[in-house]
């Protein structure tokens, strides 16, 4: 158990007013990828909850796969990059979800998840759920078996927990 990590990766997180626009304050992770010590307890922490029990770990584009790699290294496991539309050169499930304005699409390669896989889905934040909604929808295509979603910061009130019913969701830090 390690009781402070919480405290001390929401002090690593910088805080970005009106960026990328007006009125949205940013959580900027990326002082917690240089504070080596503590990226190695964000991997303890999550190992210690998970065990042995992933077989693949999922990363969502782009800062799930910087959060994925790190985390399938610890588990020992291969690593998935799900990605935005037309970027992945094999033979894909899509799948597509809503945003404020418009529609997204995320796909993953047909044949990376084995039917029965356990996969452990990484992200840095939860929202609005539509992106972490849309990946658990990926590997239930393949035939995966969606062990948890594991993130670094939840944002509340978005509720995005509940577009994520049946899947269990770990968060570090809840804003
Ligand atoms: C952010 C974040 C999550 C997603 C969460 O990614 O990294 O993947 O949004 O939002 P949601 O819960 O409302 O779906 P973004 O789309 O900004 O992509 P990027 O990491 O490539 O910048």
């Amino acid at each position: 158990p390690d009781p402070d990590l919480a405290r001390d990766v929401a002090r690593a997180l910088r805080t970005i007013r009106d960026f990328p626009e007006p009125g949205v304050v940013f959580k900027d992770f990326t002082p917690l990828l240089l504070d080596v010590p503590l990226r190695d307890r964000v991997v303890a922490d999550v190992v210690a909850r998970r065990g042995s029990g992933v077989d693949l770990v999922i990363g969502i584009e782009a800062r799930g796969f910087i959060l994925g790699s790190v985390i399938a290294h610890g588990l020992g496991t291969g690593f998935v990059p799900v990605r935005k539309a037309g970027k992945l050169p094999s033979t894909t499930h899509a799948v597509s979800y809503s945003l404020e304005y418009g529609e997204a699409t995320i796909e993953v390669h047909q044949d990376a998840i084995p039917a029965g896989a356990r996969v452990l889905i990484v992200d840095d934040v939860l929202a609005t759920g539509g992106t972490a909604a849309a990946a658990v929808e990926l590997v239930r295509r393949t035939q995966g078996e969606v062990v948890a979603l594991e993130v670094i910061l939840e944002i509340g009130f978005l509720q995005g927990r509940s577009r994520l019913t049946g899947t269990t969701v770990h968060a570090l830090l809840t804003d």
